[in-house]
């Protein structure tokens, strides 16, 4: 049937309505891959979690979720996972968190609407989980905190909310809390209804758990001196005005809390709900110019991450776009907003690991893999009827540093271009002295990035490399005066992007600080730079 302009924009802005797009950011063994696991059970994607455990083997894959993939039999994307749920399409965005850290993880989290953040509740913030939070911040990205792993001892939850806070200045608005002591966890209150929802250790959670809510007065009378502390817990939140407030959310500002057990299913259900109801939908999104391109208006989105090579037998270039205003079919040709060269979209997919399959439509909020995309590089976007063009990704900074020089100079003219091309791919950033050795520095933000370019480029460009670690191990983006301050100063580098972007690597942050204080006047921006 052929629908009217009318009819389709109506089916945009609905399908977009029911969108959810988000990712989690938690520190390697908080939690993520079981919860993902978990979100899936509830959705009914999966009917039985954890069949299969071969964590051993999941260290070894380039994805947790290729790697549930082979450990579990279930067929799962490595980037982009789609389930519906109450009437909602939920897309789960992948960011990979073992030892494939890499800016793929921070790029990720640009395409992605709200993020999920799992603390381990012995644990609290840690280190990854606080770069990964950066990067939501800069984006003012709603954030839910689920604290993860509560069936067993952990730390005092007041005194968490307290850390989140401290550490990263995120005001916590628990919605559930816990009733009993760390190591002797008895279930949750609901904020929201004051019911009490009674924990019961299932061995590893592997089907939907029945939950057991308890009227507040049976609860006080069953859990005694327990319930008592909880409750007055939940009055000193009252009373500093910690409670779910969606306008802060909306804005980066306040986070709602969750406690549970992914592990064991409890608060998984509470939280796949509240992402339904408090997370926001796909919204217009905002191009170069700052004005936004109405979700129903044809098709646009960006490329927020790349991969080649993903299938050996065709040496493909998959390139991943973040739909953001149309409807997206299969076999549309599109234009590619750099170059302005139409882009055929015969071969869209939505799933990889060991299978793939197309996908014919897809709205915006979705992810679409687009297949021989040699010539799309991240941050490009692409559209339908009128031009859009989306604001570039940001390039992070990066924390490992290493000199590159080709193991054959007769081969240096390969080495050159496949650099260039790595780069543009977004595989590491490729630096140069600009007063010093010219042989280029490759930064990167995680020590896969170098493995990659490493294969790549003695596969691809027939070039074998020599990369040698600098002792650099932090960077910030500086100024020509701050630069020129720095350049004599032992332990800091000076390096240079090709868009002429200053960097200052620095062998310590100690060091960095150090110096900071003792010229406040520097220009050292951290994190996310332009
Ligand atoms: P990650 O993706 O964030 O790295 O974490 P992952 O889900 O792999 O979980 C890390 C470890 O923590 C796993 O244990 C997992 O079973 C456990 N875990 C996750 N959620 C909970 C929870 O709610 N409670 C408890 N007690 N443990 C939890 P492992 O021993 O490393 O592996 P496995 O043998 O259990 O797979």
């Amino acid at each position: 049937m052929i629908q009217t302009p009318r009819a389709l924009e109506t089916e945009v802005t609905q399908q977009a309505g029911r969108r959810r797009t988000f990712a989690i950011i938690s520190h390697p063994d908080a939690g993520k891959t079981t919860l993902t696991e978990k979100f899936l059970l509830y959705s009914g994607a999966l009917l039985q979690a954890g069949a299969v455990k071969a964590r051993e083997g999941r260290r070894q894959a380039t994805s947790d979720w290729m790697s549930m993939e082979q450990e579990r039999g279930i067929s799962i994307t490595s980037t982009a996972l789609q389930f519906p749920y109450r009437g909602r399409v939920v897309n789960l965005l992948d960011t990979p968190g073992h030892r494939d850290f890499s800016e793929d993880t921070y790029r990720v989290l640009t395409a992605a609407d709200a993020a999920v953040m799992v603390l381990d509740v012995a644990k609290g913030i840690e280190a990854q989980t606080r770069k990964l939070f950066e990067v939501c911040r800069a984006r003012r990205l709603p954030i839910l905190t689920f604290l993860n792993k509560c069936d067993r001892p952990g730390r005092d939850p007041l005194q968490l909310l307290d850390e989140i806070k401290e550490q990263i200045g995120l005001w916590a608005t628990p919605v559930t809390w816990p009733v009993g002591d760390p190591g002797n966890f008895h279930g949750v209150i609901d904020r929201r209804t004051g019911d009490f929802v009674r924990f019961t250790r299932t061995a590893r959670g592997i089907r939907v758990a029945p939950e057991e809510l308890v009227h507040p007065d049976q609860a006080a009378r069953e859990e005694g001196g327990a319930w008592t502390r909880a409750i007055e817990e939940l009055d000193l939140l009252g009373a500093v005005g910690a409670d779910l407030d969606l306008a802060s959310f909306l804005a980066g500002e306040s986070s709602p809390l969750f406690v549970g057990s992914a592990l064991t299913n409890f608060g998984v259900r509470h939280l796949l709900d509240a992402l339904i109801e408090l997370a926001p939908s796909a919204q217009p999104r905002a191009d170069m110019a700052g004005s936004t391109r109405p979700l129903a208006a044809e098709f646009s989105g960006f490329v927020f991450k790349k991969q080649a090579n993903m299938d050996r037998a065709h040496r493909d270039h998959v390139a991943f776009v973040r739909v953001c205003s149309g409807r997206f079919e299969r076999g549309m040709t599109l234009t590619h907003g750099p170059t302005g060269r139409p882009f055929s979209t015969k071969y869209a997919t939505s799933l990889f690991g060991s299978d793939r399959r197309s996908i014919d439509e897809a709205f915006p909020g979705d992810v679409v893999g687009l297949v021989n995309a040699a010539d799309l590089r991240i941050g490009d976007s692409l559209y339908a009827g009128d031009p859009v063009e989306y604001p570039a990704i940001p390039t992070f900074a990066p924390e490992l540093f290493a000199t590159a020089r080709p193991r054959d100079s007769a081969r240096f003219k390969q080495f050159r271009r496949g650099l260039e091309q790595l780069e543009q791919e977004g595989v590491v950033q490729v630096l140069h002295d600009p007063d010093g050795d010219p042989a280029p520095v490759l930064a990167a933000v995680g020590a896969m990035q170098f493995e990659v370019l490493t294969q790549r480029l003695q596969h691809e460009f027939g070039t074998l490399v020599d990369l040698v670690p600098t002792s650099h191990h932090l960077a910030r983006r500086t100024d020509k005066t701050t630069a020129a301050a720095l350049r004599d100063t032992r332990g800091v580098r000076i390096l240079a992007r090709r868009d002429g972007t200053l960097l200052a690597a620095f062998e310590s942050p100690f060091w960095m600080d150090r110096l900071r204080a003792d010229h406040p006047e520097w220009v050292l921006e951290s994190v996310v730079a332009g």
